[in-house]
């Protein structure tokens, strides 16, 4: 056997939407035979990152860019020499014009480090419930972490990263 192919996802979340788009992301390359290590920026050690064929990392959209974790994480990765390796980047977002993406800041950043993007970054689409009244025990602050809390991805977003999945696993096959 020529080494079978090793890939990481990379993730962020608050809520654990992204974590299931990540999840999905990793089925996708399982079902075509890849070896995927599926983890959370906080727990990922950069100096073993260069094992992996791929990397595909991704988290949630916060004030239209990444989230602290993964600023930091890009940070420490920046760092390490990963030069040519293959790469991928997602988020999660509203559908809103002026939402921003935090994939494409991702993606941004990977390609100044000189990593090989091998798919255009892709955004799975969350909706919070409407906001409603605030209630009279709560803080302006928590009212607005109530509706962000209600977060959900949109019908079909697991769906259509376990099928991105297949793809990039065709792709570095
Ligand atoms: C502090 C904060 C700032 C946010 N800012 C944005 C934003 O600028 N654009 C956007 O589309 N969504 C924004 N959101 C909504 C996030 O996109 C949403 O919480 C996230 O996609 C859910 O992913 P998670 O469940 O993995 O945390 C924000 C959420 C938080 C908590």
């Amino acid at each position: 056997m020529d080494g079978m192919k090793k890939a990481i996802v990379i993730y962020d979340s608050k809520f654990g939407n992204t974590e299931k788009i990540a999840r999905a992301l990793r089925q996708g390359m399982k079902k075509q035979g890849i070896k995927v290590d599926c983890v959370k920026v906080d727990g990922v050690d950069v100096n073993k990152l260069v094992e992996y064929d791929f990397l595909a990392i991704g988290g949630p959209t916060h004030r239209r860019s990444v989230s602290e974790s993964m600023k930091f994480f890009l940070g420490k990765l920046s760092s390490v020499d990963l030069k040519g390796k293959k790469v991928f980047a997602f988020d999660t977002k509203r559908r809103h014009w002026l939402a921003g993406s935090a994939a494409k800041s991702i993606e941004k950043e990977l390609r100044r480090m000189d990593l090989k993007i091998i798919k255009r970054y892709s955004s799975a689409i969350i909706f919070e419930e409407e906001k409603g009244e605030r209630r009279e025990s709560e803080t302006k602050e928590e009212w607005k972490e109530r509706w962000r809390r209600s977060a959900r991805l949109q019908e079909g977003m697991e769906e259509m990263f376990e099928q991105i999945g297949v793809e990039i696993a065709k792709s570095i096959r």
